[in-house]
């Protein structure tokens, strides 16, 4: 086969992924654990052929520069791994609005990694897949095996993979995405960790990260909301004083993030299944059970400051469609 589809999700990180070991290859500090976002996904179809170069379309819009590049970077290791020499054609969609604050690279590269190895006649184990996209995007190895996913960090480069620990019908679980209006330009993930290592706090939270991981994990497992919510906080506020006190600081949060923040906290002591985290933006992901999802959903909408609430269950595996 020299032409393959693959569909993937985003998925919203629980404990977080904040730095690397290794930038180039995309070792991370620590392990981390996230869910798929259902209902959002990025379609992608490879093509191997006799073009020149590669080529690459998102949404219909022509990309080149270093957006081609970091796809060119993927379909070299594909194309030395199945033995092959053809440039690829890849055209790619998101049913997602861009600027909406859902991370796209890791539902792209977990597409892209699946398509272009099926398209060049590979055919990868999950956990190879999951290193395969982790190069393109680190949180893009996550959204390779299905539902709520631990990444463990790994001895090596093909060790540092993630898998399952909990299908998608599991724990019917809803992340509320307040979007959150921003007029700053932000930093890009990339260069986030790249300057993690300059704040003096993050030696601490890699140290603490594999206590959160196995709260996280066992809260999971035991769907113990209340213990969930606490540690996902946790993880996401640690995280951010991290990025707040790096070189050059990054602040992501906007004063409705912050508003978000306290709402929550009160909507939980009062009785309402709800936790918050946030990733590199201002958008807060408001995690709640899904009996609740349409409270949530109008709750946030009355918030000043919230521009659209978007709704979205546990998702499945990235799949050759
Ligand atoms: C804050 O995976 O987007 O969302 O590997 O450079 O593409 P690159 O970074 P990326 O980083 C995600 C950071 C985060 C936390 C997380 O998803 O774990």
């Amino acid at each position: 086969m020299i032409t393959a589809t693959a569909l993937a999700h985003p998925n919203i990180a629980f404990i977080k992924y904040w730095g690397n070991r290794d930038n180039a290859l995309r070792l991370p500090v620590n392990g981390s654990i996230s869910m798929n976002l259902d209902g959002l996904f990025t379609r992608t179809t490879v093509s191997f052929n006799s073009t020149k170069r590669d080529s690459l379309s998102i949404n219909k819009q022509e990309v080149t520069g270093k957006g081609l590049d970091r796809v060119s970077y993927i379909l070299d290791l594909v194309r030395k791994m199945a033995n092959i020499n053809e440039r690829a054609e890849v055209t790619s969609e998101n049913n997602f609005p861009a600027g909406a604050g859902i991370a796209s690279s890791a539902a792209a590269f977990a597409a892209l990694a699946l398509a272009s190895s099926r398209a060049a006649g590979l055919t990868l184990s999950e956990a190879q897949l999951s290193v395969l996209a982790r190069r393109g995007s680190g949180s893009a190895s996550r959204s390779i095996p299905a539902g709520f996913v631990e990444w463990q960090m790994g001895k090596d480069e093909a060790d540092s993979y993630a898998f399952s620990i909990a299908p998608a019908d599991h724990w019917n679980l809803v992340d509320c995405v307040a979007i959150v209006s921003s007029s700053h330009k932000k930093t890009g993930s990339t260069e986030g960790h790249a300057i993690a290592g300059t704040s003096p706090l993050q030696n601490a939270r890699v140290t603490d990260a594999p206590r959160r991981i196995e709260i996280c994990r066992n809260a999971i497992l035991k769907k113990d909301f209340e213990a969930f919510a606490n540690i996902i906080e946790h993880d996401s506020d640690i995280m951010h004083s991290v990025m707040m006190t790096s070189n050059p600081p990054l602040m992501y949060w906007q004063s409705a993030t912050v508003e978000i923040f306290h709402q929550v906290r009160e909507w939980r002591a009062s009785g309402l299944p709800v936790g918050y985290t946030v990733d590199a933006g201002a958008n807060v992901h408001v995690i709640c059970l899904g009996d609740s999802a349409k409270e949530v959903e109008k709750r946030l909408r009355k918030i000043p400051g919230v521009s659209d609430v978007l709704v979205a269950g546990v998702g499945g595996a990235a799949k050759v469609v």
